[in-house]
């Protein structure tokens, strides 16, 4: 028994998860660990959310606030989503039920960069955080704790929180311990310094989080695993956007503007960023490194093959076959992860002075490179802006990937005018799509234009394209970027009327 638990003042607090559970006031904000499914706490939500439910039968109303990392599993966002007990949340949502709350206008939900939460929530106005829940591999003899299989905000929640809830999890793999670089020296301005990142395989941290044991009001031990989605096998249209993308890189190579072993990879997650990583182990890059958020099954298998010389993030983002044969030999990895903090991970500092390749997934790009990453039809939230931001905007290359259609053909990804921007055109230097790949560097609004519908968008759609973008040439009151605002959102008004973009 609480053999993970090393420090004994610590170990005096274990309790259930219902009772650390019974111990979070009503309205109050909890920072919690996890990130992508990775890392989160898996006991004292659950708890948290059966209370929840009690509570609500009972005709008392029970809601908290929630910060994490970024998405988290089905135990935590799941759980308390479906007990309606989250009044709002930061900074990133994938969880299905937590996403249809926020649609119906249930929940409200601050979508962010991920680089901003914790320099925000030291600043102090997202309010006061009554008690952060995090799950660790370990607790050590010091008190000093051991991280899990993410990172995310951890070490600012631990900081900030006046009551500090640990859920030690015998489930993470205990040879985790020194993967992790916790760096302690990021302050607030004037007191800002240059952080000493000089290379994406550098540590300049500690292996662990310091935690005041005097606010630790609960430890609960459990044994859960991280709960990641499978991948689906790449299929054609993911097989030709990473076809796309490698020949450009090749290209880019050859042309001496990377270098063969390319710079930092960025890879965003999802069945075409791994398709990517994938055709990587076929490429003709060697030693490359990835300074990412999270480390996939495909940069697994590039670090097997010796192509990945290190991979640094900030959480796991593992199918749970790679989890497993993962967990199997981690201590084969230790030397070539590296997990950070999310500040650390996502600084625009860091990003900008490493020149990552940066490779996002988006939901709708304009003919002149406007991007849309968050918002289906303009209103209804897909997940969160995550830390694409951070990276398109400071990245050597951003580069955005799509299939061309969406919805079974119905819906054109390249529209006239993107119902809503995350990324506007000056962070955008690539799309790719199944159809090929536009270079947007250095051209004008009306050359992209002309190079996002020749080689990005699908030929069901591209007469519909040059057909508006036509009459935008002779009707527009501006010919910097001609648009034609009544009919530009008219795709979108039509698949919603309609069911599809296309005109009959
Ligand atoms: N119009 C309407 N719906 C669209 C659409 C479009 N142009 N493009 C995609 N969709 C829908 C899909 O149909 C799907 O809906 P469903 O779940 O009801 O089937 C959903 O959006 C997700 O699409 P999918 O093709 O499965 O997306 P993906 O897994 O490749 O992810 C993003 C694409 C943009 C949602 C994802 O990359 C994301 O959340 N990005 C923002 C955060 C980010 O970039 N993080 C990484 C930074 S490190």
């Amino acid at each position: 028994m609480h053999q993970r638990i090393a420090n004994a003042a610590l170990r005096a607090k274990v309790m259930s998860a219902a009772e650390a559970a019974a111990r979070i006031e009503p309205g109050s904000t909890l920072g919690l660990s996890g990130f992508t499914g990775s890392g989160y706490p898996k006991a004292v939500p659950m708890a948290l959310a059966a209370r929840m439910e009690a509570e609500h039968a009972a005709g008392r109303a029970m809601r908290v606030r929630v910060w994490t990392g970024a998405s988290t599993g089905p135990e935590l966002d799941g759980a308390l989503a479906k007990a309606d007990g989250i009044e709002f949340r930061l900074p990133y949502n994938s969880d299905p039920i937590a996403r249809e709350r926020i649609n119906r206008g249930e929940m409200e939900y601050f979508d962010m960069h991920l680089s901003q939460v914790a320099p925000m929530a030291w600043q102090g106005f997202l309010g006061p955080l009554d008690t952060a829940v995090i799950e660790v591999a370990g607790i050590r003899a010091d008190g000093s704790l051991i991280p899990s299989s993410s990172v995310g905000n951890n070490k600012t929640w631990l900081d900030r929180a006046r009551h500090v809830i640990l859920e030690v999890n015998r489930w993470q793999n205990p040879a985790l311990e020194g993967m992790h670089d916790i760096y302690y020296g990021t302050a607030l301005p004037p007191h800002r310094v240059p952080i000493p990142l000089l290379r994406a395989d550098q540590r300049i941290g500690e292996p662990y989080f310091h935690c005041d044991p005097d606010k630790v009001i609960a430890v609960v031990e459990t044994e859960a695993p991280d709960r990641n989605l499978p991948f689906a096998k790449p299929d054609a249209v993911a097989g030709a956007i990473a076809g796309h993308l490698l020949e450009f890189l090749r290209h880019e190579v050859g042309r001496g503007r990377l270098p063969r072993e390319l710079l930092p990879l960025q890879s965003g997650v999802g069945n075409i960023a791994n398709a990517v990583l994938t055709g990587l182990l076929d490429a003709p890059f060697d030693g490359m490194t990835a300074y990412t958020e999270v480390i996939q099954d495909g940069m697994i298998d590039l670090l097997r093959a010796g192509k990945l010389r290190m991979a640094s993030a900030t959480a796991f983002s593992l199918s749970p076959d790679a989890a497993a044969s993962l967990n199997a030999d981690m201590s084969a990895f230790r030397d070539k992860m590296i997990l950070r903090p999310q500040e650390i991970s996502n600084h625009p500092e860091l990003i900008r002075r490493l020149g990552c390749i940066a490779m996002n997934g988006l939901i709708e790009a304009d003919i002149y490179g406007n991007v849309n990453s968050t918002h289906v039809m303009g209103s209804r939230i897909q997940n969160g802006i995550g830390g694409s931001g951070d990276f398109a905007r400071n990245a050597y290359v951003s580069i955005f990937m799509t299939p061309s259609t969406a919805k079974g053909g119905a819906i054109s990804s390249i529209v006239p005018q993107a119902s809503h921007v995350d990324h506007i055109t000056q962070d955008v230097q690539v799309i790719v799509t199944e159809q090929g790949l536009a270079d947007l560097r250095g051209l004008s609004p009306k050359q992209r234009a002309n190079v996002i519908m020749d080689n990005c968008a699908h030929p069901d759609f591209r007469p519909a394209l040059r057909d508006y973008f036509q009459r935008a040439r002779e009707h527009s009151y501006g010919q910097q970027s001609p648009s034609l605002p009544g009919e530009a959102l008219a795709w979108h008004q039509r698949y919603l009327e309609t069911g599809t973009m296309r005109t009959a």
